[in-house]
């Protein structure tokens, strides 16, 4: 198989990160064969499982805070708990058909990520080893990149609409992920496409941020939002799911 293990879907706020992942899980899950993981990576806005319709009956910071509440305690000998780590971490993914979905959670102290994103850090590290393509829903920005939450991943996708800020945005995670990363593909996806964007596809250039692939503003995805339906559930008349479908093709040549 030549296809990119672990993949971390980033960019600014509000660009189509969560939407692209579920098209991306749906068509990965529906028309291939790969043992697939979720990860719903956003402490701010952790949408995907409800996008995906897969919700985790525990969440990543649920376990980190019984591991410390079990230690703090003394319930348990440090070794014994230390080896329940693994099970534990098992214990949050949750399966469904096709594909299967760990959430980091709503971090309780405000502010700072920090133990939430490290722990996030050695899972991907760890758990990734028994899926065989990751998806990594991240949160908004460049923090989880800075913090080496994706040393290790094979594959950026950074997604970006069609305006100069959210490019530039880009250009900053890419400069980004050469620094901290270790990845060895990454590409950017423009999403929510309509109208002539030479102009801004020149910028790019410019920029020296590679094109993936284009996906258009989808009016299917808007009815889906305006209903609060899960875009998991999108048809195969929706135009962004089409795009999505070619993005996988060249993904997987890779
Ligand atoms: N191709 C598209 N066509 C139309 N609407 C879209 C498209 N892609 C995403 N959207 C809509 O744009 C909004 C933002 O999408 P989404 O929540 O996926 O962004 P995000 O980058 O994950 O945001 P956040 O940074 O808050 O996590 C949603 O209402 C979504 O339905
Ligand atoms: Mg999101």
């Amino acid at each position: 198989m030549n296809s990119p293990k672990s993949i971390a879907i980033v960019g600014k706020g509000g660009t189509g990160k969560t939407a692209i992942t579920t098209l991306l899980a749906k068509i990965l899950s529906e028309e291939y064969d790969f043992k697939l993981l979720l990860i719903d990576a956003d402490p701010t806005h952790p949408h995907l499982s409800t996008m995906v319709e897969l919700i985790p009956k525990k969440s990543l910071e649920d376990i980190r805070l019984e591991i410390i509440k079990e230690s703090m305690q003394q319930a348990k000998e440090f070794v014994e708990i230390a080896e329940n780590i693994d099970f534990k971490l098992y214990n949050a993914i949750e399966e469904s058909k096709g594909f299967s979905l760990l959430s980091i959670g709503n971090p309780v102290s405000e502010g700072c990520f920090c133990p939430a994103n490290s722990l996030l850090r050695n899972v991907i590290e760890s758990i990734s080893k028994d899926f065989e393509i990751v998806l990594i829903d991240c949160e908004a920005g460049l923090e989880q990149i800075n913090r080496k939450v994706l040393r290790n991943v094979d594959t950026i996708l950074i997604i970006s609409d069609i305006s100069v800020r959210s490019l530039e945005t880009a250009q900053s995670i890419k400069k980004m992920a050469q620094k901290f990363t270790h990845y060895k593909k990454l590409g950017v996806i423009l999403n929510k496409v309509r109208g002539n964007i030479d102009k801004l596809l020149i910028h790019m250039k410019e920029l020296d941020l590679p094109l993936l692939g284009k996906v258009p503003e989808d009016r299917l995805i808007m009815e889906f939002d305006l209903q609060g339906k899960p875009l998991i559930h999108l048809t195969d008349d929706s135009k962004a799911l089409r795009s999505i479908r070619n993005i996988i093709q060249k993904l997987i040549k890779i």
